[in-house]
């Protein structure tokens, strides 16, 4: 069995096999196709799975609002792996979303032995000015630190309610020695991906977390929890009858008429309601009507006061391979292309990187080399080559023909990645303060 362990260092190679295991939907292209210019790295399936993107999906083509949350963690210095997070966050933003970032203060302080001080700062220093950078539009996002937001904080232990030890034990693993600090780290995640639905971040719509497959986990923890302090269950009953149900006590009577009343307003006409179950069938609604229902639900619930949460949808990146053939972390310096490392000390590592040629020149050219197990080749895919897909299969031909060799093919590579990181620094350097302020919220 593969284990899913966010706080871990291992390589994923079987995507396939990941996804199938732990149910996550693959990203076929009808989810993306129609969208205006999709991301390469859609298209390209480096975003390779996710849970409920049809809705957000749904939210896109209605042009009805919709969020994407997302966080890193302060605990390094940005590489080409955090680039990819921050690069779909852009576009997204170009799709209508409102996009909100947690500087994760609290997990790098909780699981990392960073002071709450050095996260901030290296939070403000390296990854929000980079953020700025790369292009996030400040006028419709917000970067805020976990451990100043009260209001993640209070959904974080409030969240604990709901959440027992052996679900934290099922899903991460935790040992008897693990820190309550450490335990609570996956709470305040969900804290921040939920609190976005609050009313004063704009209520409950469609929320997507874009993130690497290892953070899995805490998108089931979330969504579990979503689900757990909702009033109405919208779903496909045990019998196999989809409607709203009433979950708890309470006054059936109200909540079932309010129910009624808001299926019908949503065109809902043939409902078949049984007070004594607590339920009102919606016979031959399709999963996108529940979820249609579940968020016009979500919405008269928060107005009633409580957590109108509706399930965050989720997408999954692959992650970079490391230019050492591990995965790219910042904890193994030689694997990664930091965003804001001296171009020259880059150079060599890169130049040393792992690629899938051969042994000798005389060999390559004979035989072709191997993109699909080349670390260079996945910088081509993923940051290079953009939405220039005619450039990225003649580097892939060129390669498996043999015409390519990997020290030019390299150089040309190192090439185009200087001079987007030199965009890079240059911009991060040229960062306001108006534009820190614009973008960051300590409340
Ligand atoms: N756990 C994430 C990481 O290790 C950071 C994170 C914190 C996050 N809060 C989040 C990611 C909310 C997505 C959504 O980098
Ligand atoms: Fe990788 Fe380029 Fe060598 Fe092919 S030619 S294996 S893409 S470095």
């Amino acid at each position: 069995m593969v284990k899913l362990d966010p706080w871990g260092s291992s390589q994923f190679q079987d995507y396939a096999r990941l996804r199938d295991e732990f149910g996550i939907e693959p990203m076929t292209p009808e989810l993306w196709m129609d969208l205006e210019q999709p991301h390469w790295l859609l298209r390209r399936g480096t975003v390779f799975g996710h849970r409920d993107f049809g809705v957000v999906h749904d939210a896109i083509r209605r042009r009805e609002p919709w969020a994407v949350l997302t966080g890193l963690m302060p605990s390094g210095k940005m590489h080409l792996g955090h680039k990819m997070v921050i690069d779909q966050c852009i576009d997204w933003q170009r799709h209508g979303a409102d996009v909100t970032i947690a500087v994760a203060d609290f997990e790098a302080y909780a699981t990392r032995g960073f002071s709450i001080e050095q996260a901030r700062e290296l939070g403000i220093e390296e990854y929000v000015k980079t953020y700025l950078a790369l292009g996030l539009k400040p006028q419709a996002a917000e970067v805020y630190f976990q451990t100043t937001r009260a209001r993640v904080k209070d959904l974080a232990y409030e969240f604990g309610l709901k959440v027992n030890l052996s679900t934290m034990r099922a899903l991460y693993g935790f040992e008897d020695s693990t820190s309550i600090a450490h335990v609570n780290a996956p709470l305040m995640q969900a804290g921040d991906i939920l609190h976005v639905q609050q009313e004063r971040k704009g209520g409950p719509r469609p929320t997507l977390v874009p993130v690497g497959v290892d953070q899995d986990p805490h998108i089931r923890l979330a969504r579990d929890v979503a689900t757990a302090f909702r009033v109405y269950s919208v779903q496909v009953a045990a019998d196999g009858r989809p409607g709203v149900f009433l979950k708890g006590p309470g006054e059936t009577k109200a909540l079932l008429d309010r129910a009624e009343r808001i299926l019908r307003d949503l065109g809902f006409g043939e409902l078949k309601r049984n007070d004594a179950y607590k339920a009102i069938y919606v016979d031959g609604a399709t999963r996108a009507d529940l979820q249609r229902v579940s968020l016009a639900l979500a919405k008269a619930e928060s107005a009633m006061g409580g957590h109108g949460f509706v399930q965050p949808s989720s997408t999954y990146h692959r992650f970079m391979t490391g230019l050492d053939g591990g995965k790219m972390s910042s904890s193994r310096p030689m694997s990664a292309v930091f965003l804001g490392d001296d171009p020259k000390e880059s150079e060599k590592k890169f130049m040393a990187a792992k690629t899938g040629g051969r042994a000798s020149a005389e060999e390559q050219r004979r035989l072709g080399a191997n993109p699909d197990v080349c670390s260079v080749y996945e910088v081509y895919h993923d940051h290079l080559a953009r939405q220039d897909d005619k450039y990225l299969s003649t580097v892939y031909t060129e390669c498996k023909t043999g015409k390519r060799l990997c020290g030019g093919c390299k150089a040309e590579a190192w090439n185009l990645l200087k001079n987007q990181l030199k965009e890079i620094q240059e911009k991060k350097a040229q960062v306001t303060q108006a534009e820190l302020k614009e973008i960051l919220s300590y409340e």
